[in-house]
């Protein structure tokens, strides 16, 4: 790795920089011109100790959702014996969220550029990249971006791939996408192995986040010192937010972690219609009542305290004209529907759970005693964490929309106005993961 550090972006835009132009970042001397050059060429064999040490400097955590830090997967890779392998995980079946797919399609570079720099600290041969089968645009772009490096040799001996899995959530846990890409089912296999002791064909596997892989494109260029110039000491660098609900704007943006709720609201036009609560961190985050929202940081550590955290970063206002429970009843469904069907506590815990919120929703609190029970029960009794990501978003609504549940079971009435505002993919509603 040289320590050459061609232009140093200290403020925002870093990863959506140059996207706002017709093409954004698509082509490959556009990318370079705006970039710079991707200072570190990976060698296969050959891990680079110098671009480790910058990548612990920096402390980036995993953008995929549960904030691993970057770092301490790598050393676990290179413990292990034989040939790593890389994958980046660019499936993001996440309904509401977005961030993954404006990168690939406005930036492809950057994350093949986060790919090269993954192989060359754990010296890999190949990088494979994933994606759902319905990303067809992310594809393109990615497709187009790696033909144009082919042809200029960008990328030396290191062979990238594209790889299509099915659509569906439970596919993006990394050892279900690691099964499918081996050619077995979708589903999360039991742990051990994990995939940093045998992942793809058996080999220890680097798996990253497609944002994280851009955001270590830009620490290779940059250096750690640059990458903690924006967020909090403990949880650094700018990230990634996918915004929709009750605002003007809705849409992707980059904020500095620890930027305040209200900052972010500004950014995107402000609210658009009174609003109820936040659902934070996507569908396995949790929700939070608007009275918490003024002066409301956007940290792991600040949410925590309100018992939830960033997640995958997808945040939701939902308007004060919805009922969060008839939302979360919709969700739980989709949720219990996304199992992959292979643990019994996933697989009947989620589905009891979703119908007790589903006749919560419409008035009838009989299971409310077995649901409390139910969503103690399923947490940490499957194969991956959808069970208790699943429990979580739906306890929290149980407690941020105390007075719905009253209002619900002892006046049998529903103020929400019946438009739905989550999400649900309307191809996978019945389906789970093929
Ligand atoms: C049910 C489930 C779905 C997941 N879906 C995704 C996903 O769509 N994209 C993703 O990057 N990580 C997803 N993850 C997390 C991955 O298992 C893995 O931790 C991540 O890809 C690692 O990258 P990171 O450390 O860079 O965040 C999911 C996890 C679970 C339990
Ligand atoms: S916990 Fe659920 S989603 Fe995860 S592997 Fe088991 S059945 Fe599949």
């Amino acid at each position: 790795m040289t320590t050459t550090h061609r232009k140093s972006p200290t403020t925002l835009p870093r990863l959506l920089g140059g996207l706002d132009a017709a093409e954004g970042l698509t082509a490959l001397d556009r990318h370079v011109g705006f970039h710079g050059a991707l200072p570190v060429q990976a060698d296969p064999g050959r891990p680079d100790p110098i671009l480790i040490e910058s990548v612990r400097a920096s402390g980036l955590g995993g953008r995929g959702g549960a904030n691993f830090p970057v770092a301490r997967k790598i050393d676990a890779v290179l413990a292990q014996r034989g040939r790593p392998i890389v994958l980046i995980n660019a499936t993001e079946g996440e309904p509401p969220s977005r961030k993954d797919h404006v990168l690939m399609r406005g930036a492809p570079h950057l994350v093949l550029d986060g790919a090269v720099v993954c192989a060359a600290m754990v010296g890999a041969h190949e990088a494979l990249i994933a994606l759902e089968a319905g990303s067809r645009r992310e594809f393109a772009a990615l497709d187009h971006a790696l033909a144009e490096r082919e042809q200029r040799h960008v990328d030396g001996r290191l062979k990238i791939l594209l790889e299509t899995v099915p659509d569906g959530f439970v596919i993006g846990e990394e050892r279900a996408l690691i099964n499918a890409l081996n050619g077995g089912p979708g589903k999360p296999t039991f742990a051990p192995p994990r995939p940093f002791q045998k992942g793809i064909g058996g080999a220890p596997t680097l798996v990253q986040n497609a944002e994280t892989a851009a955001q270590l494109a830009l620490i290779a260029r940059h250096g750690a010192e640059w990458f903690r110039g924006l967020g909090t000491a403990a949880e650094p660098g700018s990230a990634l937010v996918t915004l929709t609900g009750a605002v003007a704007n809705p849409g992707v943006y980059e904020i500095p972690l620890g930027a305040a709720l209200d900052d972010l609201l500004a950014a995107a036009g402000g609210l658009a219609a009174p609003v109820r609560a936040y659902l934070i961190g996507g569908y396995f985050g949790t929700w939070i009542d608007a009275a918490h929202a003024p002066g409301l940081r956007l940290t792991n550590a600040d949410l925590a305290r309100l018992g939830g955290g960033l997640g995958a970063r997808a945040i939701i206002a939902l308007p004060a004209r919805a009922c969060g429970l008839t939302e979360t009843a919709r969700v739980a469904r989709w949720l219990s529907e996304q199992s992959a069907g292979q643990c019994g506590p996933c697989v009947h815990g989620l589905d009891a759970i979703a119908g007790a919120m589903e006749l919560l929703a419409r008035g009838d609190g009989r299971q409310l005693p077995d649901l409390a029970r139910w969503l103690q029960m399923v947490p940490g009794r499957g194969a991956c964490r959808h069970p208790d990501g699943s429990a979580k978003l739906i306890a929290s609504a149980l407690e941020v929309f105390g007075d719905e549940v009253r209002r619900h079971t002892i006046d049998r009435k529903c103020t929400g106005d019946g438009t739905p505002v989550l999400p649900i993919p309307a191809s996978t509603t019945t389906g789970r993961p093929r």
